[in-house]
């Protein structure tokens, strides 16, 4: 069914590309795109490889994360030409001959060495943009696109085709089984490795297929906003789990977060379920025009209602704002655009031509400042944590004495909440892929 979807889909996401391509490369007066695949990188002084991911501007035009050494080149008006590396290789896995939906849309040449593809790339590289990083170089062919061709793509790689968004409900599909899993195992009182484990076989992906590594934290971890660390011993009691674990589909991302409590977690429960009614509160507001940087503080404002609600810090919801008493709690941005990448580009991108738009000062770490059109996907992921640092300043300030510590101390052991979905921006009402993807598996 997925595979009929995408190749009725592919050929309006190829013409769609194309279209922003061709756009893109009047911009800046060349004649060619050139799209490396990129290559794998060598750890130091080794003959070992990090996991190799072909770079996303290459798997945005075709479902093929695994093809090393290989190039796209697109002339406007021209069929686009993919040099394909299959190299004479009884070492490695060798990647298979080109099938499926996408194959008759691409003038296709197999090359054996990646130096090969030189003689297929056109030949004159003053006339291209070339797309890849430094290390892509083949002789004078060097990438180093133009500032304005790479803003003007990134800018529009926020809207995502019909194509992108069955890939994406895909990779949200993997991600929830994943997630079901994991909460299972959590119950059962799996270590933090235990339940990683539990994440990957449900979502059926390697740690180096998943498009991002996962945060999995019992407990006090679940404060750490990076943790990337798994304990290989289950707590003497797991009291909460924080989980950020996403799947792919062809390169497309899902990213979500789930927040658990053991059933005695009483005052923590509730705070979950304060969290769960902002988080859709939020997710409901996603719609075309809808201003991001606004909605990043309309989360500010109503989590300074919940930590009221629950008696953790008595000052006016609006005034815990302005103080930045709500950021001690709350340390990161709501959202970012999602897609080929899990931060996709262009997040901060105001029109085609590079203009930008900041974050408000308060808030650096927002990611996404952009209004919201239809196509855009986006995460929605407020939190709510108790992070030792951040009350130790907090602790110093004025506001302080609004606090009430002796509750927060007893909540500190549950770590922090994260609710996170991704969310489709449509011309109507959103698209929740996240909970749509949990529900189809109810
Ligand atoms: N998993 C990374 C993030 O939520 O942005
Ligand atoms: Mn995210
Ligand atoms: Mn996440």
């Amino acid at each position: 069914m997925l595979e009929q979807d995408l190749a009725q889909a592919y050929p309006l996401h190829l013409a769609s590309l194309r279209q922003h391509c061709d756009a893109a490369l009047e911009t800046v007066g060349r004649d060619h795109l050139a799209v490396a695949a990129g290559h794998p990188i060598t750890r130091y002084r080794d003959d070992l490889h990090y996991p190799f991911v072909a770079h996303p501007s290459f798997r945005q035009w075709l479902p093929l994360p695994d093809a090393p050494g290989s190039w796209i080149v697109y002339t406007p008006g021209h069929k686009p030409l993919l040099i394909f590396l299959q190299p004479r290789d009884y070492w490695h896995v060798v990647p298979d001959e080109p099938d499926g939906y996408w194959v008759e849309h691409f003038d296709i040449r197999i090359i054996r060495e990646a130096d090969q593809a030189r003689a297929l790339l056109p030949k004159d590289p003053s006339r291209c943009a070339i797309l890849g990083q430094a290390r892509d170089a083949i002789g004078d062919f060097i990438p180093d696109p133009p500032q304005a061709l790479i803003d003007h793509l990134d800018y529009q790689r926020a809207f995502k085709t019909d194509y992108e968004r069955l890939r994406m409900r895909e990779a949200s599909l993997l991600g929830a089984r994943g997630h079901r899993a994991a909460e299972a195992a959590f119950r059962a009182g799996e270590s933090e490795f235990g339940i990683h484990m539990a994440f990957q076989h449900a979502a059926g992906q390697t740690e180096s297929e998943l498009p991002y590594g996962s945060i999995i934290g019992l407990n006090e971890h679940g404060a750490v906003l990076h943790y990337m660390h798994f304990d290989r011993t289950p707590p003497r009691q797991g009291h909460s789990l924080l989980i950020d674990a996403g799947a792919q589909s062809a390169g497309y991302a899902s990213d979500i977060t789930r927040t658990y409590a053991a059933p005695d977690a009483g005052d923590f429960q509730a705070l979950i379920d304060s969290m769960e009614q902002l988080q859709q509160t939020l997710c409901g507001k996603v719609r075309a025009g809808q201003d991001y940087r606004a909605l990043h503080l309309e989360a500010h404002r109503l989590l300074a209602g919940v930590l009221h609600a629950h008696g953790l810090v008595d000052m006016s919801p609006q005034a815990m704002v302005d103080r930045r008493v709500t950021s001690a709690f709350f340390p990161h941005g709501l959202g970012h655009l999602i897609g080929l990448q899990v931060h996709d580009v262009g997040g901060f991108l105001r029109d085609p031509q590079g203009g930008t738009q900041a974050a408000p000062g308060d808030h650096p770490f927002l990611r996404l400042t952009r209004t919201l059109e239809a196509g855009m996907v986006v995460t929605i992921e407020p939190g709510l944590y108790f992070i030792d640092m951040l009350l130790d300043e907090l602790r110093q300030r004025p506001e302080a004495r609004h606090v009430a510590w002796e509750r927060i101390e007893a909540l500190r052991g549950f770590g922090g909440i994260r609710i996170e979905d991704d969310v489709a921006c449509t011309d109507g009402d959103p698209e929740n892929m996240t909970r749509d993807a949990f529900a189809a598996l109810a």
